[in-house]
């Protein structure tokens, strides 16, 4: 399996680390604007091959997206990350122009490829790169809740260390819907477990508030300690997107997908349970939440719309 990883900034590079490190893809692209990024960090990575035992071979270009033809999976960090202070929905102006070129030069090259977008905003680039191509829905995918859901089972391992249980990210289920922004994503504390325990009948309301307060503005805390935006965790999560197609391991994952109908709302990509295999989202998994999670539910929908709204201003 060939796949492309679009730019080497903190995140692309770490995408293209972290699927030479699992050893499934043949080949892994690196295509970065910037003359010689891709071509160093992906001889840096490659200077690991032996140390690490991987054989996928990493390939860093500038710009030449010839050398992206015929990737099955094309993973879309492009676009520049928030400071310190900035939302997601603030790099819109910049970003979306550059997606929108991206993506139309990657299918120019790889017309079956199927496309996951990181960059920021990311509900919103993966609506206009929706739009943009008029592709089947199955092949456009944001990354988003594999994510946030992460960071949720961190928080939560926390809460629960700190009342006495010995919990790690690992014990724990725990599953983020809704946008992949601050104020509006939903982590689903009615679902979340620890091994199969509900959370709710260990933790109290507060330390169960405070894991979701934290899941909520994850991203922030990281890119205030970094003075940018984290990379290990988004490149992982991205990285996980694409060995769930390229292994057609049919995994239930949050992802950012286009509804038509699903919970009741068309014409907007949304993070929501998918099962993702070798077709991209083979299926869209429609779950029974809370009341007050479906409330959060419709105000994430009603703000990733008002983004989207934006997107004809962003792209003049
Ligand atoms: C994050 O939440 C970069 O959006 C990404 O860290």
């Amino acid at each position: 399996m060939k796949v492309t990883v679009v730019g080497a900034g903190n995140v692309g590079a770490t995408v293209a680390n972290v699927l030479a490190t699992k050893g499934f893809a043949s080949e892994v692209v690196l295509i970065d604007i910037k003359e010689g990024l891709s071509e160093g960090k992906a001889m840096d990575i490659m200077q690991t091959s032996h140390m690490l035992n991987f054989d996928t071979t990493v390939i860093g270009v500038t710009n030449d997206y010839a050398a992206t033809a015929g990737s099955q999976v094309v993973v879309v960090t492009s676009g520049i990350p928030r400071k310190p202070g900035m939302t997601r929905e603030q790099l819109i102006g910049t970003n979306a122009k550059i997606v929108k070129s991206v993506v139309d030069q990657i299918l120019a090259n790889s017309p079956d490829a199927i496309l996951i977008i990181v960059s920021n905003p990311m509900d919103a680039m993966t609506y206009l790169t929706l739009k943009d191509t008029k592709l089947p829905r199955n092949r456009i995918i944001g990354q988003g809740g594999m994510l946030d859901s992460s960071r949720f089972r961190y928080y939560l391992a926390q809460a629960l260390q700190e009342a006495g249980y010995p919990a790690t990210p690992t014990d724990i289920d725990g599953m983020v819907i809704g946008g992949h922004a601050d104020k509006t994503m939903v982590p689903l504390v009615s679902l979340a477990t620890y091994r199969g325990i509900p959370v709710t009948q260990l933790l109290s309301e507060e330390a169960i508030q405070k894991a979701v307060e934290a899941t909520k503005v994850g991203g922030a805390t990281c890119t205030k300690l970094l003075g940018t935006s984290a990379w290990y965790a988004p490149g992982a999560a991205a990285a996980a997107l694409v060995e769930a197609i390229a292994l057609d391991a049919k995994k239930l994952i949050p992802c950012c997908v286009y509804l038509d109908g699903e919970y009741g709302e068309k014409d907007l990509c949304i993070g929501v349970p998918v099962i993702l295999g070798k077709d991209g989202v083979e299926k869209i998994v429609e779950v029974q939440f809370s009341d007050a999670e479906k409330a959060k539910f419709q105000e994430s929908i009603a703000a990733a719309r008002e983004v989207n709204s934006k997107l004809a201003e962003a792209l003049a």
